[in-house]
């Protein structure tokens, strides 16, 4: 199982904003704006193509982490009859959830930098608990529209995704990650909070950019 966890890690680590900005722009996507790696940043710094093709790959890789998890479990389960039970991959894949959105953030082949683990974490919460992650996009979206701060929208996501886990009777292991990735990915915020407190945080649509 530690190997299906270091997949999941190393799936979240592919550093998409880093790649796909390298390639149509030859620079280094964390020397530009935020410094974070994520679509918001990839749009800020190359456009609307750029940024929309990292959102759906790390999106991807999130949902991929647990979907790894899903596949590969019965067979380690059946594998390991003694240690692992067989009822027991949802702890597996909430593992594997936080695992890829430390890699996303931390990714090993950019010399543990990264984004900010938003929309990683929604691709888990989709192919864990979709209908929790629709209410989570609702919550970003109608952020997003009043305040135009991606930032501050991809923050009360994440704290709606914690509360709607809790009210709706989710497995154990579920609420757990929304808690520890919820809180991680808030964490992964602080500058972004810095500036919105400051009210210099950027608004989707202004040419100004931060560090
Ligand atoms: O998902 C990241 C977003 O919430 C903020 O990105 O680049 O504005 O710090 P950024």
């Amino acid at each position: 199982m530690v190997g299906v966890l270091l997949a999941a890690y190393l799936l979240g680590s592919i550093p998409t904003g880093y790649l796909v900005t390298r390639w149509l722009k030859g620079v280094d996507i964390r020397d530009y704006g935020s410094g974070g790696t994520g679509a918001t940043n990839v749009l800020r710094t190359v456009g609307k193509g750029a940024g929309l093709t990292v959102l759906i790959i790390d999106i991807l890789k999130g949902m991929a982490a647990v979907l790894l998890i899903k596949v590969a479990y019965p067979f380690i389960a059946s594998a390991f009859q003694s240690s692992i039970p067989a009822d027991g991959w949802p702890w597996w894949a909430a593992l594997a959830g936080l695992m890829a959105l430390v890699g996303h953030s931390r990714s090993i082949w950019i010399q543990f930098t990264g984004g900010k683990s938003a929309a990683s974490g929604f691709g888990v919460l989709l192919a864990l608990a979709w209908p929790i992650a629709m209410g989570a996009v609702v919550t970003f979206a109608v952020v997003l529209a009043i305040s135009r701060i991606v930032s501050l929208s991809s923050i009360m996501a994440a704290l709606v995704t914690i509360g709607l886990m809790a009210i709706t009777g989710q497995p154990l292991p579920y609420l757990l990650l929304a808690i520890a990735g919820g809180l991680y990915v808030i964490l992964r915020h602080r500058t972004n909070i810095n500036r919105i407190l400051a009210g210099t945080e950027p608004r989707l649509g202004s040419r100004k950019t931060s560090s």
